[in-house]
């Protein structure tokens, strides 16, 4: 089970309060669904070899059907994860996250509505910090190390604002 999870200050709208859908699929596309974006933070300790392709095959199925998006970024020690969609399917999604076991510490970083998608051709786009985007990445970087989990709002928004100008 994961360790702990933490809601960081700022985080306008905690995924506890965000209630499950009903029924599979309900609301999809409906005028009463919100678009949304979690962010959030978690700790893999260092990834065994065809762990992360096995996070991203599912992801990128599951997204693809519950028509979420965004980035998971692969830090040495660390993920930081966007996701972008109906705010149901967006908690729905978190509380399977939360309860993987490839990862613990999971914190949300931000959360909140949005306006449009920044990455709607992304069902999850995988930026490790080792790529070819390390140039971008290690901006970000805190006494030389990536730990999303002492990132600021503002230097969150702005990472992924990059990532999604550069895709
Ligand atoms: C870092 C990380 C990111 C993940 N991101 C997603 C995701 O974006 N979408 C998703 O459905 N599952 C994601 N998962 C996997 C879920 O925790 C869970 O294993 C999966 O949703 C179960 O779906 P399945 O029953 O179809 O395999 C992620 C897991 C980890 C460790």
């Amino acid at each position: 089970m994961y360790g702990s999870v933490q809601i960081l200050r700022g985080a306008d709208q905690p995924c506890y309060v965000w209630a499950s859908r009903k029924k599979h699929n309900e609301g999809r596309g409906s005028m009463g669904e919100t678009l949304t974006k979690l962010i959030y933070s978690s700790n893999h300790g260092g990834l065994s070899s065809g762990a992360l392709d096995s996070i991203l095959h599912s992801s990128r199925s599951n997204n693809d059907r519950e028509d979420i998006t965004g980035v998971l970024v692969v830090g040495e020690e660390d993920f930081l994860q966007i996701l972008e969609g109906e705010r149901s399917a967006v908690a729905e999604c978190f509380m399977r996250i939360m309860q993987d076991d490839r990862h613990k510490d999971i914190r949300i970083m931000l959360a909140g509505k949005k306006s449009s998608r920044s990455f709607s051709k992304w069902s999850m786009h995988c930026v490790k910090t080792s790529g070819a985007k390390r140039a971008i990445i290690s901006r970000y970087y805190i006494d030389e190390v990536f730990d999303p989990s002492r990132m600021s709002q503002d230097a969150l928004e702005e990472l992924f604002q990059t990532l999604a100008a550069c895709k």
